[in-house]
């Protein structure tokens, strides 16, 4: 799981990706974007990309620097991200979980949270990661 974090929500959101995973017995290795070493994608049965998204929509340079380092395109990526309604609406919700999506081509929706996870929305984190095992599963 590879995820990019400045104030936290986005950390947040792995923490419980990473802890429903544990729960259905899935081993995790974190990967803090810009931080740690490379990773070998095709180690992986599925990689979790973690990103915020901001000025105006856009995705954070690490996250572009991690994409570009991958060097291809897993079709086993699945994106979550956290936003803020308040900067652009809709529009640019998230937008960030979409480009992201959209690029690898992901078979799974990205799970946007709003802020912190912390809350109400800590069991759509959970369920989105039932979700995707359940797909993951069906395809292996
Ligand atoms: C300068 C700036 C621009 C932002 N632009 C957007 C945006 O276009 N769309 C969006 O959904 N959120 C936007 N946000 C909100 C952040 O994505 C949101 O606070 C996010 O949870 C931060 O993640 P982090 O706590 O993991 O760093 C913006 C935040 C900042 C500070």
């Amino acid at each position: 799981m590879a995820y990019l974090s400045y104030s936290g929500n986005t950390k947040e959101v792995a923490e419980i990706v990473e802890s429903k995973l544990k729960e259905e017995n899935v081993l995790v290795d974190n990967h803090r974007i810009g931080i740690d070493p490379p990773i070998d994608p095709e180690y992986y049965d599925i990689i979790f990309i973690g990103t915020f998204t901001w000025e105006l929509g856009a995705t954070p340079d690490e996250v572009k620097d991690f994409v570009l380092e991958i060097g291809y395109k897993p079709d086993n990526i699945a994106v979550f991200g956290t936003g803020d309604t308040q900067f652009g609406g809709d529009d640019l919700y998230c937008k960030a979980v979409d480009k992201l999506g959209k690029f690898y081509r992901s078979r799974w929706n990205g799970l946007k949270i709003e802020q912190s996870p912390r809350g109400s929305q800590e069991r759509k984190v959970e369920s989105w990661v039932e979700g995707v095992l359940q797909h993951a599963k069906s395809f292996a």
